[in-house]
């Protein structure tokens, strides 16, 4: 059995075979030794790609999935996460996948003896989200080292941002961070955004994730899109190889005008469809023993 909580526990090596293995499934690779196993899917936190793209690879792979409704279950009454996860073990499910708020919170969770896959933490990791972006890149690109790499936008709250710089560095590339000053918590290498424009292989942007603030960010929309939103006439100045990634959902007019949202350059909608094989991976290596 193998957890996954956060790409800081796998090796290079790991990575690229979960990204081989991916590609494999999306070439129409069958893969049926998971067929029946019972899996619950823990969202504790609002999601809509993480959450339905590992149902979708649940089923691909002929799981039995099971969707945990945190608001109608007796985590209202007071009941812990790790109480919540110890009776889904003893309930006799054979995997799950964990999304809660609190940053590192499978910490607590060394006791449960059924595979885990994090959906994300607070602002920790991201794991498969970020695989699902290498991915991307990977099919793109047919490589990591040497390519160029701006994360643009709220890094501060990005589990996004935060998984990737670590995992992109450790592969080679070089990763700048861009976006607003208080947004910038020091993870990574400023740019300024015109210059990553011109500059960078891969232009990322992060959603300005409002709900997690509690308070007023200083820009508004207009002016965030003026100065550190894409805009078409920012995309037309891009390196004609270049993409533009987005891990969604996205403030369109914000950090994404409307038309750059499916423009030639785009792969938002592609990183999606390569995050059902990403998981699907994920899922077959939680039961592998090698
Ligand atoms: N990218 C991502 O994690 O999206 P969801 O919050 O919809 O799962």
């Amino acid at each position: 059995m193998k957890n996954l909580f956060t790409l800081k526990d796998l090796s290079v090596l790991d990575i690229q075979e979960i990204l081989d293995e991916a590609l494999e499934f999306k070439k129409g690779q069958k893969f049926t030794d998971l067929q029946g196993k019972k899996v619950v899917n823990l969202f504790f936190e609002n999601s809509t790609r993480t959450h339905y793209s590992f149902i979708a690879a649940e089923q691909n792979l002929g799981m039995v999935d099971t969707n945990f409704n945190a608001a109608s279950s007796s985590v209202k009454k007071g009941e812990s996460l790790y109480d919540t996860v110890k009776t889904f073990e003893s309930l006799g499910f054979d995997a799950m996948v964990i999304r809660h708020p609190q940053n590192n919170y499978f910490k607590q969770l060394d006791n449960i003896n059924v595979p885990i896959m994090n959906g994300g933490d607070g602002t920790g990791n991201h794991p498969t989200q970020s695989l699902l972006d290498l991915l991307t890149i990977y099919e793109e690109f047919g490589k990591f080292e040497g390519l160029k790499v701006t994360i643009v936008g709220d890094i501060r709250h990005s589990r996004v941002a935060h998984t990737n710089i670590d995992i992109m560095q450790r592969l080679g590339m070089e990763v700048f961070i861009s976006g607003p000053e208080e947004f910038n918590d020091g993870s990574g290498t400023y740019i300024e955004f015109d210059k990553a424009i011109k500059e960078m292989d891969v232009i990322m942007l992060l959603r300005v994730q409002y709900e997690r603030h509690g308070y007023e960010i200083q820009l508004s929309k207009e002016e965030y899109l003026k100065n550190y939103g894409l805009t078409m006439d920012k995309v037309d100045i891009m390196k004609p190889h270049a993409i533009i990634m987005h891990p969604a959902p996205f403030n369109r007019k914000t950090e994404i005008d409307d038309d750059v949202v499916e423009c030639k350059k785009s792969r938002i909608f592609k990183q999606m469809t390569n995050g059902v094989y990403v998981r699907m991976a994920v899922l077959k290596r939680a039961f592998s023993n090698e």
